[in-house]
């Protein structure tokens, strides 16, 4: 099995069938698997706020959510904090989500991949799914407006450190290496992060600087806590759903 890593949606790198991890740690993806772990029923990711205003006017029942700028577009029902998902607003609701960045990586994989949605929050149960299609990993990070970004990096790190504890002979690309050498070191086994440990990366990093100014301080400790939620949201076509079992 081969493992790599994509820094950036654009990069061009093979994203056919594959099982493609995406990664927006600050905050789409986070945000996505709490809006399915507090019961919501589908997301529709969509590129634009014009899009998303459209769909929203053509199924009214359907809860209009995202940011620009990190805040919320004039009439949302929603913005992209987290905390905001909880059972009181999102249980059995069908969302349509725009973001910035992490909607953009997930319409830009490819549609014979499987396409998994990771955070911190449900990073075992990722590994777990993504083993379990026997397909080559991608890791995509989402970045911030198509630059590299520290907290995805990060993760697809951790993320990689676990998938290499756990599969034997794991051929992980040159980018993935890099990133596991970047944040354990050239021994290949260290203690795990901690909860404060992610918390203090994602604190440091520019986007996370950026929310903390702007009062979202608090997504970001909530976004730092590890395996949460067994909830993996994936692409069904051109939506987002979980299966059943996991909210069981
Ligand atoms: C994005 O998609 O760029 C982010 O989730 C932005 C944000 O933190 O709201």
């Amino acid at each position: 099995m081969q493992l790599d890593i994509s820094l950036l949606p654009q990069e061009a790198v093979n994203r056919e069938n594959k099982c493609i991890i995406v990664l927006d740690i600050l905050r789409a993806s986070s945000t996505i698997v709490t809006a399915f772990d507090a019961g919501c029923k589908s997301v529709l990711p969509v590129a634009t706020v014009e899009e998303a205003r459209q769909l929203k006017d053509e199924n009214p029942a359907m809860l209009l959510c995202g940011e620009r700028n990190g805040l919320p577009p004039q009439g949302f029902d929603l913005g992209n904090s987290p905390v905001e998902y909880t059972a009181q607003t999102v249980s059995g609701k069908d969302l349509i989500l725009t973001t910035s960045n992490g909607t953009r990586a997930i319409l830009g994989a490819e549609r014979n991949s499987t396409v998994l949605i990771g955070s911190f929050l449900n990073l075992d149960a990722v590994l777990e799914k993504a083993l379990s299609t026997g397909r080559d990993i991608l890791i995509q990070c989402a970045g911030t407006d198509g630059a590299f970004s520290l907290e995805d990096t990060f993760a697809a790190a951790l993320f990689t450190d676990a998938f290499n504890r756990r599969v034997c002979n794991l051929d992980i690309g040159d980018g993935a290496r890099w990133a596991l050498y970047s944040v354990k070191g050239m021994a290949p086994v260290k203690d795990d992060f901690s909860t404060f440990e992610i918390q203090t990366v994602l604190r440091n990093s520019a986007h996370g600087k950026r929310l903390a100014a702007a009062g979202f301080d608090d997504d970001l400790t909530f976004c730092a806590r590890q395996d949460t939620t067994d909830v993996v949201p994936y692409l069904n076509a051109d939506k987002l759903i979980v299966n059943k079992s996991e909210k069981e």
